[in-house]
């Protein structure tokens, strides 16, 4: 028995115990030494090379070996319920063990924070602020992608806010100096925006795209009597770069009026009523943005068209439901779904498209890159994790030698602590993986150029929007699958480029036989 094979059969042995205790594996092996007690001492040995060798297996081969063992074990037919418990608790083990492996660095399990501080390319809840709160629902903003990092200069002038409304809500009318792209995450909803010899409203539902032109007073409704409203929305100021302002008009104390601003006299004379009516008017509202609203209150303003016509122009809709076309790719692992200015003529003059991923559980998306648009990307439904190219990120020549040679797993590769700029004048670029787990949440940048993959877990589908920006002219390019640019070499680069027989490089890259969506690296049975 070749001694990797002793360490995944006592591997298996013990995998039940392992999911318990700690270190167990370790255990388990030194105890099974005692059955053999002639060479106990050698075989001791090799449980401890074997449990430090474990340690250096990555969590997503453990993850397979994890899966596989439970088919092994559950192989019956009417076993498939025990056979999904046990699939569960691998990923329950590896999610466990993919976060205290992100956190594992020089400062043992504690520099998770500081290694987030190093991805600029990842943002979690804590990156999220209170732009406003009520008991009924809040806008959370994330910051500054600049404050983040140098590195995210060109999208400099997006945000990104997520607003959460309860059932039956009224969002209070307000305006931004920031043109606003919505997209419908979660809920059904009616918006109306008005301006100053009409008003135009639609319905909004999941999956719908609309667009609030910079300086329209807007408000909004949630009409479902159980679910929350989720909208995500990128904001592109207009006043200073990356920064934006909320100005309410009809509001009071809270949300301040921005007519409190001005003199008793001005108000008294613009108006033509006495003092006193302005005080009073501007001064009862204080329950705040977010407003509980009565059912005949949302079912009057909810008697829209879905859809709409755009308010200000005519010939447009007002939304763009992302599900409505097909999908650009679909198959077994996943839908993906594109709106340009092409088929959405809201975003003309935006240079932004949107995108939609629906990876199924276990699988993922094929690598890929985008040629000129940086991408934005907010997971709206389940888990998972990503990983992406970065030659910024990436070591200086020699740590990454003496790097390669240590590592024994490709995960190594996240010693995020390890990350540094690139000195000037570098001739060898390096790439470096950026890798986060990704939840309900979780904003990622994907710059332009960047090969990325994202991967869903075993649990749930993965639910990505994408605000593409700088799209115009924009191309995906995959690098594995049905279609890639690598199948497109001439036989002869191929040879060049890659040191090897064409043949060679053919029978890599032409053996996936999906296009865009393939089975997950924890779900593949022959890996
Ligand atoms: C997402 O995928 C699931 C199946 O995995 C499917 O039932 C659902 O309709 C898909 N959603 C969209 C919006 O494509």
């Amino acid at each position: 028995m070749s001694y990797k094979a002793m360490c995944l059969a006592l591997l298996l042995a013990s995998a039940a115990v392992a999911l318990a205790s700690q270190d167990p594996e370790l255990q388990q092996c030194k105890h099974q030494c005692h059955a053999d007690d002639k060479q106990v001492r050698q075989c001791e040995d090799r449980c401890e090379e074997y449990h430090r060798h474990d340690n250096d297996r990555s969590p997503i081969q453990k993850l397979r070996e994890c899966n596989k063992d439970c088919e092994r074990r559950h192989q019956e037919q009417q076993q498939e319920r025990q056979r999904e418990d046990c699939q569960r608790r691998c990923q329950e083990r590896y999610e466990k063990e993919t976060q205290s492996y992100e956190g594992r660095g020089r400062h043992g399990r504690d520099s998770h924070q500081q290694k987030q501080t190093n991805n600029p390319y990842v943002f979690e809840d804590r990156h999220f602020f209170t732009g406003m709160q009520t008991q009924h629902g809040r806008l959370r903003i994330l910051q500054q992608f600049t404050e983040r990092s140098d590195l995210l200069r060109g999208i400099e002038n997006y945000r990104i806010a997520v607003l959460e409304a309860q059932p039956q809500t009224f969002i209070v009318p307000s305006h931004l100096d920031a043109e606003i792209l919505v997209f419908v995450a979660r809920g059904r909803g009616a918006v109306n925006m008005v301006r100053e010899e009409r008003r135009e409203g639609f319905n909004i539902k999941e999956g719908d795209i609309f667009r609030i032109h910079a300086g329209t007073t807007a408000y909004l409704v949630n009409r479902d009597n159980n679910e929350r409203l989720v909208l995500v929305k990128l904001i592109q100021p207009v006043n200073t770069p990356g920064q934006f302002q909320e100005f309410y008009g009809a509001g009071g104390q809270n949300p301040e009026s921005y007519f409190k601003a001005f003199s008793d006299e001005i108000l008294e004379a613009a108006f033509n009523v006495d003092g006193e009516r302005v005080k009073r008017l501007f001064g009862q509202q204080r329950q705040g943005a977010i407003i509980k609203a009565s059912s005949e209150q949302i079912r009057s303003m909810s008697q829209h068209q879905e859809g709409g016509i755009w308010p200000f122009g005519g010939e447009s809709k007002g939304t763009h439901n992302i599900y409505d076309k097909r999908p650009i790719y679909n198959n077994n692992y996943g839908q993906y779904y594109e709106v340009d200015s092409s088929q959405f003529r809201q975003l003309r003059d935006l240079d932004i498209a949107i995108s939609f991923s629906n990876i199924s559980q276990g699988a993922m998306t094929a690598p890929f890159y985008n040629s000129k648009a940086n991408k934005i990307a907010v997971v709206v439904e389940g888990e998972g994790y990503f990983e992406m190219a970065c030659p910024h990120l990436s070591q200086s020549r020699s740590q990454s030698q003496s790097q390669r040679q240590s590592r024994r797993g490709e995960e190594e590769e996240e010693e995020e602590e390890e990350y540094s700029y690139r000195p000037r004048g570098e001739t060898t670029t390096s790439y470096k993986t950026v890798r986060s787990r990704l939840r309900t949440g979780t904003v990622v940048v994907v710059p332009a150029g960047h090969p990325f993959v994202a991967v869903a877990s075993n649990n749930q589908n993965l639910q990505i929007v994408s605000f593409k920006v700088n799209a115009d002219n924009n191309e995906q390019f995959t690098l594995a699958g049905k279609r890639n640019v690598m199948n497109q070499l001439e036989r002869e680069a191929k040879e060049l480029a890659f040191g090897v027989p064409a043949r060679e490089v053919e029978e890599v890259f032409r053996s996936q036989e999906e296009e865009f969506f393939f089975e997950g690296p924890g779900r593949r049975a022959d890996a």
